[in-house]
């Protein structure tokens, strides 16, 4: 980190710091655009929530404004293998999806339950393993919603709820669900008529009214929510038309379009323009956008997630962080926010924070006021967040795990009061990832100080040298 302050001054120093380096592009942020009040929608995750209530402690959650949690009892212990193991198992599971309901709930944030966990197929299910629908029977599969429901009532589980129908179906290697796509879209149109109007079979479309026979029954309040597809929408993609054209004839629209954004590719702004055209094809409407799953592994560092912040705010998407731990430590560490000594103690405490975890604090607590409209680089590596508080302009940044120059822009500093020409002092923070990675321990950003950037033409252009791929930055400066 001092390595970037050096160069960073030394570069600087030079009168025109860029000639000597190759840029690679230019994010850009025009405090002039207000885009409403900061909702830290990329506060999310799934699993990463020890069984155990009040096992990490709770400062961890409200710090980073922890909104949205996704679980479903994957992986527990033996004997926990869900319902196509028979009812014990199933029972074991659910108690580890309602401690970790209760624990979401517990900060006012979503949860969003995954069903198809608890039935079974969680990817560690055998080749022979049963999905609904099988051979034209839903007997199980009726069954099992009648159980979850009545469970789910039964322990009060019903408010804050979101329900993903089905986790990645169209994942290659039949992971999650080893079927055809006809026979999800019947299982999805049957388990959206079940979970909300309770009296399936509905057999014609309708309008909801308020004292209609078809009245919200079971679970009145629940969001069903989905494809929850592992691939990004595609006019291409055989299970996004499949699925939007089955929605738009079967009247079992999803209240928020939901996908995931984990293959390492891909951007924001691509993936929902070609929802958004999509959506025009079909007839269908605009809905929140909820990406439960987002980042690679080795992008959950603190510039990838500083980038995936900047791109989710953008489009205005809810984000969890994808999880790519395994077994009990899937159900602990946040989703790679925190660490501890005994990582492979499922019951250990002992917690303390790691660099995303200063990214995500510094982007709930510090990042206040209104945000600002921003653009990434062209090249989609590098990217911004920004807001307007009442002391100063912050500015977040991360690049894509790479390394390089990039630079920033900062244009319309009339619009928070500042003169259109002058001196602009930058103070730099620097949100490290040590050695000990997704679980080495930082207790806070660095401050690299300040420094004195000349401009004019009401716009200021500022160097930003990641000599590391991991390394995220924040910017601020007096309105
Ligand atoms: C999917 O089902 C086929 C048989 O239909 C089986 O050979 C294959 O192993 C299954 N894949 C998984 C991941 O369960
Ligand atoms: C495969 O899993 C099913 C439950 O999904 C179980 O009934 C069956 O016995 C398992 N088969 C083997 C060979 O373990
Ligand atoms: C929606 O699809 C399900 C599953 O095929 C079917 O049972 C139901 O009748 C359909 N509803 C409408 C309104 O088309
Ligand atoms: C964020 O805000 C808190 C509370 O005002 C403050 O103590 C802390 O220094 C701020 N952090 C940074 C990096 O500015
Ligand atoms: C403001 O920013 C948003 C989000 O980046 C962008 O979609 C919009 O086009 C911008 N508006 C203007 C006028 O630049």
């Amino acid at each position: 980190m001092y390595q970037f302050l050096s160069l960073f001054l030394a570069a600087s120093a030079l009168g025109n710091p860029l000639e000597k380096r190759q840029v690679s592009g230019t994010s850009t942020v025009n405090l002039g655009n207000n885009t409403g009040t900061p909702g830290h929608l990329a506060s999310g995750f799934i699993y990463g929530i020890p069984d155990t209530p009040n096992q990490i402690p709770d400062h961890f959650y409200t710090d980073i404004g922890f909104n949205h949690g996704r679980a479903g009892g994957a992986q527990v212990a033996a004997p926990g293998r869900g319902w196509i193991w028979g009812l014990t198992e199933y029972k074991n599971r659910f108690a580890s999806a309602l401690s970790n309901y209760q624990t979401t709930r517990k900060y006012g944030a979503t949860f969003i339950f995954l069903i198809h966990d608890l039935w079974g197929a969680d990817g560690t299910q055998n080749s022979t393993a049963p999905y609904p629908g099988d051979n034209g029977v839903w007997t199980s599969w009726d069954n099992y919603l009648t159980q979850w429901i009545s469970d789910m009532k039964a322990n009060g589980a019903t408010t804050g709820l979101s329900v993903d129908i089905w986790n990645e179906p169209d994942l290659g290697g039949g992971i999650f669900w080893n079927r055809s796509l006809a026979q999800y879209l019947q299982m999805w149109g049957r388990t959206y008529y079940r979970l909300r109007y309770g009296n399936f079979p509905i057999q014609t479309a309708f309008q909801e009214t308020s004292n209609s026979v078809h009245d919200r029954k079971d679970l009145p309040t629940a969001k069903l929510i989905g494809p929850a597809f592992a691939g990004q929408p595609d006019a291409s993609n055989t299970w996004w038309t499949g699925f939007l054209s089955f929605v738009a004839s079967n009247a079992s629209v999803p209240d928020e379009w939901v996908w995931h954004m984990e293959g390492g590719g891909g951007d924001m702004e691509g993936a929902y323009g070609a929802l958004y055209s999509m959506l025009q094809t079909y007839k269908l409407p605009n809905k929140p956008v909820n990406i439960d799953e987002y980042a690679t592994y080795p992008e959950e560092v603190p510039a990838g997630s500083a980038w995936w912040i900047s791109q989710l705010e953008r489009v205005n998407a809810i984000g969890l962080r994808g999880n790519w731990l395994s077994g009990t430590q899937l159900h602990d560490f946040m989703g790679s926010l925190v660490s501890k000594a005994s990582q492979t103690s499922a019951t250990a405490g002992g917690y303390f924070p790691n660099g995303d975890f200063q990214v995500y604090k510094y982007y709930n607590l510090n990042m206040t006021g209104h945000r600002v409209g921003s653009s990434p680089s062209a090249d989609l590596k590098l990217d911004t967040y920004a807001t307007v508080g009442t002391d100063l302009v912050r500015v977040l940044t991360g690049v894509r795990i790479t390394t390089g120059t990039w630079q920033i822009t900062i244009n319309d500093l009339s619009a928070v009061g500042l003169p259109t020409s002058g001196t602009l002092n930058i103070r730099t923070w620097s949100f490290p990832y040590p050695s000990g990675g997704h679980f080495g321990e930082v207790d806070a950003p660095t401050d690299l100080g300040y420094y004195g950037h000349v401009y004019s033409g009401n716009s200021v252009t500022f160097p930003v040298y990641q000599t590391d791929t991991t390394t995220a930055y924040a910017f601020e400066f007096a309105l």
